[in-house]
């Protein structure tokens, strides 16, 4: 695992653009996998910008996302296929039939868990995984827990992780409880994974999970075990790691 230090976030948003548009331009026919949430943002506004100057061609890309809420369908503006649309997809020349997010509104969540395996199995798997974490250390939806996830499944949110997420709802009691989630194996199966990690907010899970032991308690710890991974982190969110 290779740590990458940023001074802040826009730094840290550039520098991850630097990664996937490196990776698209070697292999225009990449598997992305991406994320949601306020982390990736300016990544993906860096991307458009990229995109918009004719440098960055999506034609062949295909994505696959992380995770979706349990029991928002793609139009409902909190969910996380509107999310991709508004920040990406939307932005830029990517084929809209080639963009992947698990179904929030399958009726048999195990069946809807088996086809997103299924997928990203006969897309060849993933070349990219883009990655946040929470302030728990979790990665995807994949919450502290008792041993590291497999395959997609359907995970209850935290009180930690619903908190957290409120500020893009209403109120606390808006935020969907479950949501699908890629698993610790499958996110591990991806040939190169980039975590971006910002804000004072993510430093105990920065120091945990980058330096402390490998454990499901803290998921992100999991990337320690892959052996092309790339861990961007900006300055608040390293603070706790810095030897005074
Ligand atoms: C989103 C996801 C989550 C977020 C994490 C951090 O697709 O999988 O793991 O990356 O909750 O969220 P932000 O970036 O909003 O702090």
């Amino acid at each position: 695992m290779k740590i990458v230090r940023a001074k802040d976030y826009q730094e840290l948003s550039r520098k991850a653009a630097n990664v996937i548009f490196a990776q698209v331009v070697y292999k225009p026919d990449s598997v992305l996998g991406l994320a949601t949430g306020s982390s990736p943002i300016g990544t993906y506004q860096e991307l458009v910008e990229r995109h918009r100057q004719g440098d960055l061609d999506f034609s062949e890309v295909v994505s696959v996302n992380l995770d979706e809420y349990r029991g928002l369908p793609a139009s409902d503006p909190q969910s996380y296929d509107h999310f991709m649309r508004e920040h990406l997809f939307g932005l830029v020349n990517i084929k809209p039939e080639n963009t992947y997010l698990p179904n929030g509104v399958a009726a048999d969540p195990n069946a809807e868990c088996a086809r997103y395996d299924a997928l990203i199995e006969s897309l060849g798997g993933v070349d990219l995984q883009l990655l946040g974490c929470g302030r728990n250390g979790h990665i995807g939806f994949n919450e502290p827990a008792d041993c590291f996830s497999k395959g997609t499944q359907l995970v209850d949110l935290t009180e930690s992780t619903i908190e957290a997420n409120k500020r893009f709802f209403a109120s606390a009691d808006e935020v969907p409880r479950q949501a699908f989630s890629m698993g610790i194996r499958t996110i591990l199966h991806a040939r190169r994974i980039l975590t971006v990690i910002s804000g004072e907010d993510k430093a105990q899970a920065v120091r945990d999970g980058l330096f402390g032991p490998i454990t499901p308690q803290v998921p992100l710890s999991a990337l320690q075990l892959h052996p092309n991974a790339i861990v961007i982190v900006d300055d608040a969110a390293f603070h706790l790691c810095v030897q005074r």
